[in-house]
């Protein structure tokens, strides 16, 4: 079967060659850890050839683009606050149903230039696919069709980042990072700071109308591992108090 064929669910990472949370770079000797005939060799290799990006970061992409394209197909991808920009390719890759990516940041890293540059020598049909949009991701214009993904977009980027999603009603897949937390958060003695912000996250969602994923990418590439989903649904926005599902919904009373 295509590496690339959507049906079939990209595997999980099966050999531990190195720390996956190092940030260490990924130089071209490095290669020979990753002699696999799957997709995520065959990029931990251009990668490496690339020598620009440390192993964390190639990691942290595939399990995050990975996981998303299990829930969300096709429409233009808008990687947010990118950085380097692999998770766009990296979604393209995994499944080729999107007809082309953006990637937004305030600035441009040198290391998108290589990347893009191996990318495309090594799979040509991405020329052109992938944009890099050099600016505040506030701008962009997104549009229902799109599928929004963003890696470590710090504190209130990530909030943004889901303010304008639900405003254009388009999907979205945020992994948080530096969470801004609330000592006088109301469930903060249930639960730790950080995982109150998400947990507020999730429930924005789906008081949105949106159908909610809460996922785990591995620790040991990132503590910041949290992986929210949302796919927008065609049930109307809901008051807060309304929206609990129907995972929450307790049994008639006898
Ligand atoms: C922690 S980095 C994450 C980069 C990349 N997604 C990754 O996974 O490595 C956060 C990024 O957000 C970008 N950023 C901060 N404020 C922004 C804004 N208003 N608009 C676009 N990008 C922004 C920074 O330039 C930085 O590259």
């Amino acid at each position: 079967m295509d590496e690339t064929t959507p049906s079939s669910p990209a595997p999980a990472i099966i050999h531990t060659v190195g720390d996956p949370g190092s940030r260490k770079r990924l130089t071209p000797p490095a290669a020979v850890h990753y002699p696999g005939t799957g997709l995520f060799d065959h990029i931990a290799r251009v990668v490496c050839l690339a020598d620009c990006m440390p192993r964390k970061e190639l990691f942290e992409a595939w399990e995050t683009a990975r996981r998303t394209r299990r829930r969300l197909h096709g429409g233009r991808v808008v990687d947010m606050a990118a950085g380097h920009g692999l998770l766009a390719f990296m979604m393209l890759l995994i499944d080729d149903t999107s007809p082309c990516a953006i990637a937004v940041d305030i600035r441009k890293p040198a290391m998108h230039d290589k990347l893009a540059a191996a990318f495309v020598a090594e799979w040509p049909h991405l020329a052109g696919r992938v944009t890099f949009i050099e600016g505040r991701l506030e701008t962009v214009e997104l549009f229902p069709t799109d599928v929004v993904v963003s890696a470590h977009a710090c504190g209130h980027l990530t909030d943004h980042i889901l303010d304008m999603a639900i405003a254009a009603r388009a999907a979205v897949s945020v992994l948080p990072c530096c969470h801004v937390t609330y000592a006088h958060h109301p469930l903060v003695s249930w639960m730790a700071p950080d995982l109150c912000v998400d947990v507020d996250r999730a429930h924005r969602l789906m008081a949105a109308g949106y159908e909610v994923r809460a996922q785990l990418i591995p620790e040991a590439v990132t503590p910041k591992n949290r992986l929210l989903i949302g796919s927008p649904t065609k049930k109307p926005p809901q008051h807060p108090r309304h929206a609990r599902g129907r995972w929450a919904a307790p049994p008639p009373l006898k």
